[in-house]
This record gives structure tokens, C-alpha cells and sequence, in this order.
């Protein structure tokens, strides 16, 4: 509704993880290449964790790209994993474009799974299995995941695996059920929030790529209360800015100021709970705090100063 006010040829702030939008900062980028490097080398199992809005999805769209590009790489994108070991089986046979038959049974499945795999093998091709939201995978999904990437030759897997999940995935995988797959994670990278630099950097790239030409939108105190107040959290990021950027336009204002931004931070809900449970945090310390305070008081009453 601003765009035509503030000069873009579309949303610079939409919460659509699109690649177009893709900005390197240093977690990301570092995760992006980790994983390439990794997957060039055949590592079996890679894990990359990030908090809630910190990029996952982008960054696994971006490597879905990225090994599009490649030669040498067949991938299988499995975006909801909330789903039954069977079920996860078919969307993978479905990914690589095996042909099979409901009624076939699952043994008969992962025949026809391990000879697409060995074939693609032959022709000198990876194949990666890229799950997102892993966090949502059940024991025995993790479980089924780990048996598909049993299927090797006698030198190499046959099936490398990148699972992107919310930290709640850590937690999965120390289970005593899921042990097994965590050994065999090798590499693993986890998503930092921005600091206020890569936010600024942050803001700018989205305006260019919206097509942006004009004078700086964001000046730099203003981006730094957007990093402060986010926390550096890039969908949070993409929440204020476009609230700040109607709240400007909603006075006619060419540039972004403090205000804006202020009035964007109080209509945001996410960030009142981040606050509510930080002074709740705050004050349970603060009574952890008092009541070790008041037994000290007590101990020196009762038995007296020395
Ligand atoms: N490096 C980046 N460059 C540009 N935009 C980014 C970057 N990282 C995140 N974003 C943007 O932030 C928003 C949230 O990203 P995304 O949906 O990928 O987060 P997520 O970690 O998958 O969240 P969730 O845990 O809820 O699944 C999206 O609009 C995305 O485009
Ligand atoms: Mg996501």
C-alpha cells in the first residue's frame, strides 16, 4: 500500500522466505557454505538449528537453488515432515520421481528407493534428502531417516541428509531412541541472530532489492533501535520495518524515524511476550534473589554478627 509512495516495485518486508531477498550475513552465509562444502565432501547427515524466524526455511530454499545450480546434485525437499514413516517414504520415492504403487509394500518401496539411488549413483550424482521444520519429525520418522541412509555401496552412503529444525531438534535427538542418528552428525551449524551492523546491511539489501533507489530510508539510529528492539531476529526485523515504513507514510514522511519505530515495537505482540517473559525472568530473580537475601538476614540475626 506504501509502495508506490516510497518508490518500490514490490513489499521489501513481505514474510515470504524468498530467495530474491537473499542477504549473506555472516551466520548464514557461514551456514550456506558449511553445508556445501559438507555435502561436496559426502557427509552423511548435516544439521543446521536456528531459533523461530532466524532463516531457516530461506537458507533451505537457498541450497535447494544452490544445488540446483550444481552439477553432480539430485535433491528431494521434504517441507512438513509431520508425518508417518510410510508417508515419509512415499514423499521421498515421489521427490526423486520413483514410480511405485500405494498397494506395493513398503519393503517393495525401498527396493525401488535404493535402485533410483544406486542408478543416480552411477551417473556420477549426489543425492540429498533436505528436510524443514525437523523438529516436527517423530522417533520414528528420525528412526526411518536414519535406516535410508543405510543404503550404501561398499565405498559411500548412497543418500546425504540436511535437517533444519528449531532447537526443540536437539532436544529430539538426545533421546535415547534417536542416539544413533545423532552420532552420525557430523557437521552442524547453528543460526545466530544479526548484530546491529548486519541488521543495517539487512534493511538496505530488502530496499534494494524492492527496488528502493531514493534516499536512506532507515538512518542508522533508527536501524539500530529496529536491531536492538528485534533482537536481531530477521522475521521480527521484517515486522517492524514494514510497520515503521506505514507508519511514515501514514504522516507523509519520506524517512523513517524513531518514533516510527517505537510505535511499530508497541503494535507488535511477539515482542510484548519477549518482554513479559524477560521481566518475568527478571523478577523471579529478583524474588530468588530477596528470599536469599531475607535467609542470610535470618542466619546473621540468629547467630549474631562474627
Ligand atoms: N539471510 C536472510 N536474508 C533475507 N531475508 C531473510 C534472511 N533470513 C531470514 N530472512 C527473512 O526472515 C523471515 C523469516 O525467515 P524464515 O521463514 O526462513 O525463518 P524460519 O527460521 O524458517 O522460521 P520458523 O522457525 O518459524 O520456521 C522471512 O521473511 C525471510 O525471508
Ligand atoms: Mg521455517
Amino acid at each position: 500500500m506504501y509502495q508506490a509512495f516510497f518508490g518500490f516495485d514490490e513489499a521489501p518486508f513481505s514474510l515470504t522466505p524468498d530467495t530474491a531477498f537473499y542477504y549473506g550475513n555472516a551466520s548464514h552465509q557461514e551456514a550456506l557454505n558449511t553445508l556445501l562444502v559438507a555435502l561436496q565432501l559426502g557427509e552423511g547427515f548435516i544439521k543446521v538449528t536456528g531459533e523461530v524466524g532466524t532463516g531457516k526455511t530461506l537458507l533451505c530454499r537457498k541450497l535447494l537453488r544452490e544445488l540446483g545450480q550444481t552439477d553432480g546434485f539430485v535433491t528431494a525437499y521434504v517441507p512438513n515432515p509431520a508425518l508417518t514413516p510410510t508417508a515419509l517414504r512415499y514423499s521421498l520415492a515421489d521427490e526423486l520421481g520413483v514410480q511405485y504403487h500405494r498397494n506395493q509394500g513398503q519393503h517393495k518401496v525401498m527396493q525401488l528407493i535404493n535402485e533410483r539411488l544406486l542408478a543416480e549413483k552411477a551417473a556420477g550424482r549426489r543425492v540429498v534428502l533436505i528436510v524443514d521444520e525437523a523438529q516436527a519429525l517423530s522417533t520414528e520418522c528420525l528412526e526411518a531417516i536414519r535406516l535410508l541412509t543405510n543404503l550404501e555401496t561398499e565405498k559411500s552412503k548412497l543418500l546425504q541428509v540436511v535437517l533444519f529444525g528449531q532447537p526443540e531438534l536437539d532436544r529430539q535427538l538426545a533421546q535415547p531412541a534417536a542416539r544413533q542418528l545423532l552420532q552420525r552428525i557430523t557437521f552442524s551449524h547453528c543460526l545466530a541472530p544479526m548484530d546491529d551492523t548486519a541488521v543495517s546491511g539487512y534493511l538496505m539489501h530488502r530496499l534494494t532489492v524492492a527496488g528502493h533507489t531514493g534516499p536512506r530510508l532507515f538512518p542508522a539510529r533508527v536501524a539500530k533501535r529496529i536491531a536492538r528492539a528485534s533482537g536481531g531476529v530477521p522475521r521480527i526485523v521484517n515486522i517492524l520495518a514494514h510497520k515503521a515504513l506505514l507508519a511514515a507514510f501514514g504522516e507523509g514522511r519520506a524517512v523513517v524515524d524513531r518514533r516510527h519505530v517505537d510505535r511499530a515495537v508497541a503494535d507488535t505482540e511477539s515482542l510484548a511476550r519477549r518482554k513479559s517473559r524477560f521481566v518475568g525472568r527478571l523478577a523471579m530473580l529478583l524474588a530468588a534473589a530477596t528470599s536469599a537475601g531475607a535467609a542470610l538476614f535470618g542466619a546473621y540475626v540468629i547467630a549474631g554478627p562474627g
